[in-house]
């Protein structure tokens, strides 16, 4: 595991862009494990950026991503398909059949299965993580045990209470998502978890000095990777003592 902080979130941003690219560069059709949230939208706009200046090109590239919320059709705004395209994919050349997404309005247990086929089929190359104050990766929450592969999340309290600062007056945020499992993020090659701001420190805390994977801190399970990057900023490495 790799730890690195910068000086400010835009600046570990740039990085995790320049991450992306050197992805693409090494292997242009590889398939990338998306992330949506607060955190990584500074990182799709220097990627957006770095397609404009020409370094870098989707045009071979494939996508997944790691959640959607359950009952948002993908053309609500506040759906995660939605922000892919708002947020990156209208921005740049990705090819509209290489984007592999989940119809929050689709029939759980068809979303379901067609998630677990294509993830058993296309191994990701690079998976980017956000985190939870909670320890959640993707949307997969604490709980008493791992779940391996795509599922029905009930979000928890915490998570709720969190995402619903994206949510206007009189929009319900859903209390249920389908979530990649834990599996499909550690077969990924590679992953890159980004973490800002002091209320990610606990977390980033506890899976650092943590000397056993526990499933009600999902990320501790990073652990037992080699290949993973974690990129912070110096509020939250200053918060978490790092
Ligand atoms: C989003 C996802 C979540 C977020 C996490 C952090 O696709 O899987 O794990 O990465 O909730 O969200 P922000 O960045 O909004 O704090």
């Amino acid at each position: 595991m790799e730890i690195l902080v910068f000086e400010t979130a835009g600046k570990a941003s740039a990085f995790a862009a320049e991450k992306f690219i050197e992805q693409i560069s090494q292997k242009p059709n590889s398939l990338l494990g998306m992330a949506t949230g607060g955190t990584v939208v500074s990182l799709y706009q220097k990627i957006i950026e770095a397609y404009q200046q020409k370094r870098v090109s989707f045009a071979s590239a494939r996508t997944v991503n790691l959640d959607e919320y359950v009952g948002l059709s993908p053309d609500n705004a506040q759906s995660y398909a939605y922000y892919m395209y708002s947020k990156l994919f209208d921005h740049i050349d990705l090819p509209k059949e290489n984007i592999f997404l989940l119809d929050g309005l689709g029939v759980v247990d068809s979303e379901l299965k067609r998630f677990n086929e294509f993830l058993l089929q296309n191994p990701i190359d690079l998976q980017l993580l956000g985190i939870g104050t909670n320890g959640h990766i993707g949307f997969n929450e604490p709980s008493s045990q791992f779940q391996l592969g795509p599922h029905l999340v009930d979000l928890a309290e915490e998570t709720i209470k969190s995402n619903s600062r994206f949510f206007k007056p009189g929009e319900t945020m859903p209390t249920q998502a389908i979530s990649m499992g834990i599996r499909d993020i550690m077969l990924a090659g590679k992953v890159l978890l980004l973490a800002f701001g002091k209320a990610k420190a606990d977390a980033i805390c506890k899976m650092v000095n943590s000397t056993t994977v526990d499933p009600m801190l999902p990320v501790s399970v990073l652990n037992l990777r080699r290949n993973v990057t974690i990129v912070l900023d110096k509020e939250l490495a200053q918060a978490a003592g790092l």
